[in-house]
């Protein structure tokens, strides 16, 4: 592709960016396009109200690139929510990477270096980590030309590495909460619990749930972890199109995000969503009807915190292993405020979460 033919930014959804960016309540936004690797990288910095801003690189191929702006204003927003909801100090931001279908992994490392010396450039305006498509050995190569800002590194390299283990602890955790206030014990022994995604972080759940005895039903759609977990481990398995109607107590989207809609929550069998996953209702009307489904939703922001925040508590703040576990164990805490709040107040379990985390950016706001 020579100098006078980048591909022009292109509508979504007959929104165009400047709409997207007109509409959105961030701070700023960084836009690279990489010429080398056709690839667009936008940082998107939505709020360091709290602390510096942070969140994971995602990096994937899109159908456009506003598509891939798009993600990233929203997941910077859901960032800012996650830590504010945990008051943990770091504002939201997060780097949507889109690359082209014919990306070459050769160059991959080449390309990395070149996204981390733009990270070092903006001087600790944005900290990232692992997120969709990125790895803790991806996060090796980016500190070499970005660090001090990245996290999650291989412990190698210096790092704790991937953040998968901890976001699963604080979904567990979650789940714990979740089984207290519906059943009236936190205990998950004998719970039937339907996990969508046995990735990194599904896969560190499924062998958490085994271990307090619950009952684990997974899908997926990736063969090793099929392999791995129905036929080395003897977990039930239900394929991904029936994953949906499969009757359990808790469903935990570990996926990626968007899995509920009008057409999936109509089919769920369960008490209560609590997953891993960003981002996980496709339009905000899904609260409804998860409602009206007799469905409990514990909003994905309050559930996810755990990989980013015990990562960044031990790599930026000291922590050790066992303060980090300490602190993920509050995620039980802001979920049991969180339901408590939607039942007095009658809110949705989604709009008590943001007021819980709008109390604490508005606190940091005024002092
Ligand atoms: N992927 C993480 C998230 O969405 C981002 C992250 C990981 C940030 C590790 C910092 C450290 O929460």
């Amino acid at each position: 592709m020579n100098d006078l033919q980048a591909p022009p930014l292109q509508r979504m959804n007959g929104e165009h960016p400047w709409e997207l960016l007109q509409r959105w309540r961030g701070e700023a936004v960084i836009v690279n396009y990489d010429r080398e690797a056709d690839a667009w990288i936008f940082i998107a910095i939505h709020s360091s109200l709290l602390g510096p801003a942070a969140g994971g690189t995602r990096m994937k191929c899109y159908d456009d690139p506003a598509a891939a702006l798009a993600d990233a204003l929203d997941l910077a927003e859901a960032m800012t929510y996650k830590y504010a909801a945990a008051n943990f100090p770091r504002g939201g931001a997060k780097a949507v990477i889109a690359i082209s279908p014919a990306f070459n992994q050769a160059n991959r490392a080449a390309f990395l270096r070149r996204y981390g010396k733009l990270i070092r450039q903006l001087g600790g305006l944005f900290r990232t980590g692992p997120d969709v498509g990125t790895s803790s050995d991806d996060m090796d190569v980016i500190a070499e030309t970005g660090a001090p800002y990245i996290h999650a590194l291989t412990p190698k390299a210096g790092g704790k590495g991937s953040s998968s283990p901890p976001t699963a602890l604080g979904v567990f955790y979650a789940m714990e909460a979740t089984a207290k206030f519906l059943f009236g014990d936190a205990s998950l022994g004998g719970r039937r619990v339907l996990v969508q995604g046995a990735g990194g972080v599904g896969g560190n759940l499924i062998g958490r749930l085994l271990d307090a005895g619950a009952k684990v039903i997974f899908s997926d759609e990736n063969e090793v972890a099929i392999k791995h977990f129905r036929d080395e481990l003897g977990v039930e398995f239900v394929s991904p199109e029936s994953a949906f109607d499969a009757p359990c107590d808790i469903f935990s989207p570990c996926a990626l995000g968007g899995v509920l809609n009008r057409e999936t929550i109509a089919r769920l069998r369960c008490r209560a969503v609590v997953g891993a996953a960003n981002r996980q209702l496709a339009e905000p009307g899904d609260l409804q009807r998860l409602e009206d489904r007799g469905v409990l939703y514990a909003p994905d922001f309050v559930v996810n915190v755990g990989g980013a925040m015990a990562i960044t508590g031990m790599e930026s703040m000291g922590w050790s292993e066992a303060e980090a576990k300490e602190h993920l164990g509050g995620i039980r805490d802001t979920l049991q405020r969180v339901y408590e709040l939607a039942r007095t107040e009658k809110l949705s379990t989604d709009a008590a979460a943001r007021r819980i985390a709008d109390e604490n950016l508005e606190r940091a706001r005024q002092g």
